[in-house]
């Protein structure tokens, strides 16, 4: 398995051992308020200091801009380790990228104090995948103006396509991060297969239909993308799918509730993969996402309801290929283990999650599964097994 893979795999089972059982029983409002919005100014004020010093490893061991680096730091790990704690306003479900976040902010903090300079910058390298992960999962409500003028004031011509995206997000500046992408799909400068190996489709899909639902404007994309000359058949086929599928999505929005229409349309994406890691049911899998993450964080719901909405949302994004080292199906899939045991759903999840865990740590060499993953395993089977199977 790749490094980056199994890092992220421990990882994020590491920071499940220290989660509480997420049971999420209140109406959190679409936009979690409380101290939350607070919190990400501070974080935002924070990074706005860190990150343009980052881009340039000379500058950031400078000794002249130690303090002020050393302060923005201590900041942006404070703010983060704070969002963790005033956690109770946010859903259950922002709890894996909480937790990842101030341990990241931590680790770059504990790295620039004892010197290990690129360490600290390579970590707040990906620190963003945090911020775009989470703010790429809903609408956004509420302009931030002060994200504009930062970007404004960054070389962003110096970043390559992903950090563009990644910080253009993290500043809440979804509409930039869009025409960003926009520009590379029509730049001749990377040949199109690149652009797809570099996931952007997955981001910018991420962004156009969960958080601003503009399928026009994808359908218009992926459309003039086709009339590149460069285009290999293989891509070609996958574009012609995402636009019928979108066309067809767009024209039917349905009348059910968003959890009925999530399973629908991720049992139709499944049907359409030809094989495990086809991407021709992408848009489904994505909105099937985007319904998921609103109907968590919406409404009061039964226990029942919510651990088959985490059910599927760890099987929506094992589909979604991911640019980003973070993964989130396990701790969704684990999630739905514990919300409801009994339930079909908790089994099915375990069920998932094994296979995607065996899967993921066995290579050439056979299979690598750490110890505390397997006991990790082992606990959630006996939850899954104690409990009587209803329905
Ligand atoms: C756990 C999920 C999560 C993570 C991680 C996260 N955010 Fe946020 N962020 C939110 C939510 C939810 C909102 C509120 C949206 C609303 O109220 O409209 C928000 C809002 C913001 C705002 C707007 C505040 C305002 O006053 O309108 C900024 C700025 C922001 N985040 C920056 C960041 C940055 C920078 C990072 C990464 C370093 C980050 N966030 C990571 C979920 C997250």
């Amino acid at each position: 398995m790749d490094n980056w893979r199994q890092v992220s795999v421990i990882a994020a089972l590491m920071i499940m051992l220290v989660l509480p059982v997420p049971v999420q029983t209140r109406n959190t409002g679409s936009t979690p308020e409380g101290g939350l919005r607070p919190t990400m100014r501070a974080i935002f004020q924070a990074l706005t200091t860190v990150i343009p010093l980052s881009l340039s490893g000379q500058r950031f061991r400078d000794s002249a801009n130690r303090q002020r680096l050393h302060d923005a730091l201590q900041a942006l790990s404070h703010h983060a380790m704070k969002l963790t704690q005033h956690g109770q306003e946010a859903p259950a479900s922002f709890n894996f990228l909480r937790h990842s976040l101030r341990d990241d902010a931590q680790k770059a903090f504990e790295l620039f104090e004892s010197e290990s300079f690129e360490e600290s910058r390579f970590i707040l390298h990906h620190l963003t995948d945090n911020c775009f992960l989470c703010h790429s999962r809903l609408p956004s409500s509420q302009p931030f103006p002060l994200g504009k003028r930062f970007l404004e004031q960054m070389p962003m011509k110096q970043l390559d396509p992903h950090e563009r995206m990644r910080l253009a997000v993290a500043a809440r500046q979804f509409d930039t991060a869009l025409a960003s992408c926009e520009t590379i799909f029509r730049s001749s400068e990377l040949p199109a297969a690149q652009i797809d190996l570099m996931a952007l489709f997955e981001d910018y899909l991420r962004i156009a239909i969960r958080v601003h639902g503009d399928f026009p404007r994808v359908i218009r994309t992926l459309e003039t993308f086709q009339r590149r000359p460069d285009v290999p058949a293989y891509l070609a086929n996958h574009l012609t799918i995402w636009i019928e599928a979108l066309n067809r999505l767009q024209a039917n929005r349905g009348q059910e509730d968003e959890l009925t229409r999530a399973r629908t349309l991720i049992q139709q994406g499944q049907r359409s993969n030809r094989y495990l890691a086809d991407r021709q049911g992408l848009v489904h899998v994505t909105l099937a996402s985007s319904l998921l993450h609103r109907f968590v964080d919406s409404r009061s719901k039964s226990e029942r309801q919510l651990a088959e909405a985490y059910y599927l949302l760890g099987v929506a994004e094992s589909y979604m290929p991911r640019t980003s080292w973070i993964s989130e199906t396990e701790f969704y899939l684990e999630t739905a283990v514990r919300l409801a045991p009994a339930s079909s759903f908790g089994k099915k999840a375990f069920v998932f999650l094994e296979e995607y865990l065996i899967m993921g740590y066995s290579g050439s060499s056979g299979l690598h599964l750490p110890s505390d993953i397997q006991t990790r395993l082992e606990e959630l089977r006996a939850i899954v097994n104690h409990v009587s199977v209803e329905k």
